[in-house]
This record gives structure tokens, sequence and C-alpha cells, in this order.
């Protein structure tokens, strides 16, 4: 029985994992229980699947579709599925745009860097080809507004564009990077904080009781590999929380 073919049974994988470094250290751990899984360590090993499974442990990824401007003027639009909001109060969020294959930082992030501001625009499903053109790695001159066939909207505080076909945006104030080595230059990323400086919502996607209708927006999440989700059905559950205080912060309600 070859080492891989070991894996897909979790017991004797460990027991062959403690044989192989028992020079090292013998260890009592709980068996793997459950059903036969495959497991590895990606810092040493590949997935033993023909395509790597870790993007689609995480799904769906909300995208970040971000716009900003160059120094020059250069209107700049591209999808960051690494993109999160982070806390609330106040709103804070990040995207992480890895390097590309020569070592460079992406257009986005040399120019929310410079011009101290990026612009968040909802990627729906009537806006899902234009996202997509948008994600082609155009030279920084080219705009990318133009090359996706959206229109440009002004913002409030932002120099950057927004999407104005995009029924939501946020416009975010620069407040730092990161940088996480990679193993190779597209391995390395760049993970850029925000603080939201301005929230633009379309009157006709808030229902009568004041929520974003989801079911009309209909946003598009990212999956693993070359697939999408689009989010049209929703149900809801209250936690059984005994702080009244807490379920108020989770619903979200304006005077908390
Ligand atoms: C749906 C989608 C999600 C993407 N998410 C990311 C991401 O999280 N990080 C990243 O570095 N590139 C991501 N990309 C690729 C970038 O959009 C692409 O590199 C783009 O050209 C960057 O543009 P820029 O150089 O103008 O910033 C994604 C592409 C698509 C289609």
């Amino acid at each position: 029985m070859g080492w891989d073919s070991l894996k897909t049974n979790g017991a004797a994988y460990q027991l062959a994992n403690q044989l192989r470094f028992a020079n090292v250290t013998w260890t009592v751990r709980l068996p793997h229980q459950g059903f036969p899984h495959m497991h590895y360590d990606p810092r040493s090993e590949r997935a033993p699947l023909p395509y790597d499974p870790f993007k689609s442990c995480t799904v769906p990824r909300p995208i970040g579709w971000i716009s900003t401007i160059s120094n020059a003027g250069i209107a700049n639009l591209a999808p960051f599925s690494q993109w999160q909001n982070l806390t609330f109060d106040p709103p804070m969020v990040m995207f992480a745009s890895n390097q590309t294959p020569d070592g460079k930082r992406k257009d986005t992030v040399v120019n929310a860097e410079t011009t101290g501001f990026f612009v968040w625009n909802m990627a729906t499903w009537d806006l899902r080809e234009a996202v997509n053109i948008s994600a082609a790695d155009f030279p920084s001159d080219v705009d990318e507004f133009e090359r996706a066939g959206v229109t440009k909207a002004g913002c409030v505080l932002a120099p950057a564009p927004r999407v104005a076909e995009s029924p939501v945006h946020m416009e975010c104030k620069y407040h730092s990077t990161t940088r996480l080595p990679g193993r190779g230059p597209m391995g390395t990323v760049d993970i850029v904080f925000g603080e939201v400086v301005q929230v633009h919502i379309r009157d006709d996607v808030i229902t009568s009781d004041g929520r974003l209708d989801i079911a009309k927006i209909a946003p598009i999440g990212r999956m693993g590999y070359y697939d999408y989700c689009v989010i049209r059905e929703t149900f809801e559950m209250v936690i059984p929380a005994l702080d009244p205080r807490l379920l108020q912060g989770l619903e979200g309600r304006g005077d908390v």
C-alpha cells in the first residue's frame, strides 16, 4: 500500500504517520473518528485531488468589486473574493490582493495606497459579465470601466468613481496594508484595510420595513474553481441570547 492510498484511511494513516516519526516520539491521539476521509498538510504536500480544494472550503465568498483611480486619473475596477467586513463600529473592511506573477502589486492596491481611497461596488447577477471582464489583467493606463461597459457615478468623499449600475456602494478610506509573504510572487499577498466613510444604497432595493432587498439585488458570490453562486433565497434564525443588547446588535438596529 502506497503512502497516498493510506491517506484515504484515517486510522491507518495516523498509525503509519506515527511509525514514520517513531524515532522522534510516540504519541497517543484520538483516532480520526467518523467517515473515511483524506487529509494533507498544505505546507509540504499537494492536495491528493486533481484540483486544489482550498478555495472551495470557504464558500460562498462575497465579492469586493473595487473601483479606484490612479494618480494619472485612470479609473480602475477589479473583483476580489478575498474580501470581508471586519467590524461594524466603525465599519472596517479588507481585501487581499495577491501579487502578479512578476511580483508587482496590483493596480487596485497601488491606487488605494496613493489616493487614500477605494470604493466597494456590490456584484450582482445582472452585472456578472462586467465583473468577469474587469478581472482581466489590463495595463494600468486602461480605463476598466470602459472595458467592462459600466457607467461612472461620482462619490461623495473618494476620488474614484462608483459603478452606477450597482445598487450598493461603500466609499472606503485607506487605513493600512499588511503583506504576508508567500512561497512565490503570486502567493505573496497585500491585505488592504479600510474604513467605510460613505454608504450608498439605491432606493428601489430597500424594502418597506427598511432592510436591503437581497432577493431583488441577487448578489453573486465566489465559489471554488470557476464556480459562482447567486443569492435569491434567505432564511432567518434568532440566537437564543440572554442579553437583549446582543440580539439588537446582531439585528443591526439603528437605535442600539
Ligand atoms: C470573482 C473573482 C475574484 C477574484 N478575487 C481575487 C482576490 O481575492 N485576490 C486577487 O489577488 N485577485 C483576485 N481576482 C483576480 C483579480 O480580479 C485580477 O487580478 C485583476 O486583474 C486585478 O486588477 P488590478 O490589477 O486592476 O487591481 C479575482 C477574479 C475574479 C473573477
